[in-house]
């Protein structure tokens, strides 16, 4: 029996000696370590020896096994180093490659154009003034002097939330910034009714109309009101005011044009428009062969309005104007579908 543990020893050494991937020595373990191995059939044996045979084999039976467990041990750490070499060798790293593309996040593109839009008014000294979404009718059309069969008050043109469109005063999702008019004189003359301070703000937010969707109109846009009041505002101070804010916007070199129009809370009023800087004002498709875009409506705010607010339209004038962030983002970015903006489609919005 010690001849033939002197032989596992030596077969068990050489077979492992020739041993040169982790496979084959895993077989080698199962082979010459594992449970059916013939070194593990001489420890079953042990028990059947006479006596006196028992501890020298036994004690050369462990010898054997402490023997192969080393050199298996040394074994794996050989063929780890073996393995870092070639991967060192084979793999090695191309630091010039480029690098993979981080994807970040950005801002909306409507939030760009509202943050560029508060930004040059900022400069001008207007303040942002937040207003609420949901409205009554009173703050919505009737402050602002909308007649009672305006077409907007329709049922059909509005979000109504509580109740029958028939009650006093219905509320509703605002279908435009301009009720924040009224909120903000009514905030500004509480302090000091005989002798309100003058405003300058401007009034962002979501509006709401119950509108057929098209490439053109959407029930869910922004728009962004302005409003200044104070003593001696005129007609000129708005027409500064709104030809600065174009040219910072739309490039330095663009063209304003005022033209008469209707608003139930101004008067007079105006829409206003700049030379299409796309043909120059040549004509082509985008300003419809006309040379202008129209980019806003203003005016004058309407006596009827300021004394709603708490100024006394005897004393104060003030210009006011509102404009819509989806039609200007769609001109500089001749973005072709206003439904392109909530639908929140990555491809859209990668571009921005
Ligand atoms: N509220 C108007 C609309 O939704 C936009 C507007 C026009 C606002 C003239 C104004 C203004 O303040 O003076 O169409």
């Amino acid at each position: 029996m010690l001849e033939q543990l002197g032989k596992i020893e030596q077969e068990g050494l050489s077979a492992l000696d020739i041993v040169d991937e982790s496979e084959a020595l895993e077989s080698w373990r199962v082979a010459h370590l594992g449970r059916s191995s013939p070194l593990m059939g001489i420890f079953d044996q042990l028990g059947q020896l006479p006596k006196e045979e028992r501890p020298a084999i036994g004690r050369q039976a462990n010898q054997v096994k402490q023997s192969l467990e080393a050199k298996y041990a040394a074994k794996i750490e050989s063929l780890k180093q073996a393995d870092l070499r070639r991967s060192l060798e084979t793999e090695q790293l191309d630091v010039t490659l480029p690098g993979r593309n981080i994807q970040s996040g950005r801002l909306h593109p409507i939030t760009q154009t509202m943050r560029r839009i508060y930004q040059i008014f900022a400069e001008m000294g207007f303040q942002v003034y937040q207003s609420r979404d949901v409205e009554t009718d009173e703050y919505n059309f009737q402050l602002l002097n909308f007649p009672p069969h305006h077409p907007a008050r329709e049922m059909q043109d509005s979000f109504y939330i509580s109740g029958d469109f028939e009650i006093d005063n219905p509320v509703l999702l605002r279908t435009h910034t301009s009720p924040g008019q009224i909120h903000a004189m009514r905030e500004y003359t509480q302090e000091n009714p005989q002798d309100p301070p003058p405003i300058r703000i401007i009034l962002p937010g979501m509006c709401y109309r119950h509108e057929q969707v098209t490439t053109r109109s959407e029930s869910q846009f922004t728009q962004v009101e302005g409003l200044a009041v104070g003593k001696d505002i005129t007609f000129s101070d708005l027409k500064g005011t709104l030809s600065d804010f174009n040219k910072r916007m739309f490039g330095m070199q663009v063209r304003s044009r005022f033209r008469a129009s209707h608003f139930p809370f101004t008067e007079p009023s105006a829409e206003v428009d700049i030379e299409c800087f796309v043909c120059d004002g040549k004509g082509c498709s985008v300003c419809k062969r006309t040379g202008w875009l129209e980019i806003l409506g203003c005016g004058m705010v309407h006596p009827i309005v300021l004394q709603n607010g708490g100024y006394d339209p005897g004393i104060y004038t003030g210009f006011a104007f509102g404009m819509g962030p989806e039609r200007i983002t769609m001109l500089r970015h001749r973005v072709e579908d206003i439904r392109y903006f909530w639908e929140n489609d990555l491809r859209f919005l990668e571009q921005f």
